[in-house]
């Protein structure tokens, strides 16, 4: 009998750096591991208003999951308040199993919550489009650097109402600002 393995997730702290470094370093392919298994390490304890939040996804016994969503900023209006989805893995042996989405949706409801208007991504379209996210609604938006591929800028609006007519130059926390990230 196949039993499908409950996965809890919750709010990733400090003590979670070696779990979450091997996660990234496991699921990314070795150009880009070591990289992005730093920035992930780097968001557990990013000190940011309003709050970095990291998440991590585990099983009984282990982490198997992360993603982290950081706060960003609008140089047109100050009472903007977005988020950017970076960086998400899943290890390998427990992908195709609606982790990585489950780490996604539960992320956009924590950020619904509390009243955030506009979550950006970087990332594939072909993936991140199932959640919302869309190239259109981050036309408007400059990302904080010249972006490699400028197909995968998206965003979701959560709050359509104070996202309409919004434009700017996007800017990120301290550990996004590498150009080699974008
Ligand atoms: C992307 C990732 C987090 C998805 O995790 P997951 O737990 O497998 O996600 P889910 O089970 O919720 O969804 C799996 C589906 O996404 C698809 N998928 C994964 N990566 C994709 C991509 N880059 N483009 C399109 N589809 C993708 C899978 O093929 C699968 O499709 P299916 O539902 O039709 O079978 C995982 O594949 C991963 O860690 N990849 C390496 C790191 C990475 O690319 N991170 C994202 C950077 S933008």
């Amino acid at each position: 009998m196949f039993i499908k393995k409950m996965i809890e997730i919750r709010i990733g702290t400090d003590s979670d750096r070696d779990d979450v470094r091997s996660v990234h370093l496991s699921a990314f392919p070795a150009s880009e591991r070591e990289t992005v298994s730093t920035l992930a390490v780097a968001l557990l304890s990013e000190d940011t208003k309003p709050e970095t939040i990291p998440l991590v996804a585990e099983t009984r016994d282990a982490v198997v999951g992360h993603i982290a969503f950081s706060p960003v900023t609008l140089d047109s209006n100050n009472s903007f308040l977005g988020y950017i989805l970076a960086p998400l893995a899943v290890r390998p042996e427990h992908q195709k199993q609606g982790t990585g989405s489950q780490l996604v949706e539960d992320g956009i409801q924590r950020l619904s919550d509390i009243g955030v208007h506009t979550v950006f991504v970087y990332g594939d379209p072909k993936y991140y489009g199932r959640f919302g996210f869309s190239v259109d609604a981050a036309e408007s938006y400059d990302p904080p650097y010249r972006l490699q591929y400028p197909f995968g800028w998206q965003a979701i609006a959560l709050d359509k109402a104070m996202t309409e007519g919004t434009s700017g130059q996007i800017a990120c926390v301290a550990a996004l600002c590498d150009p080699v990230l974008w």
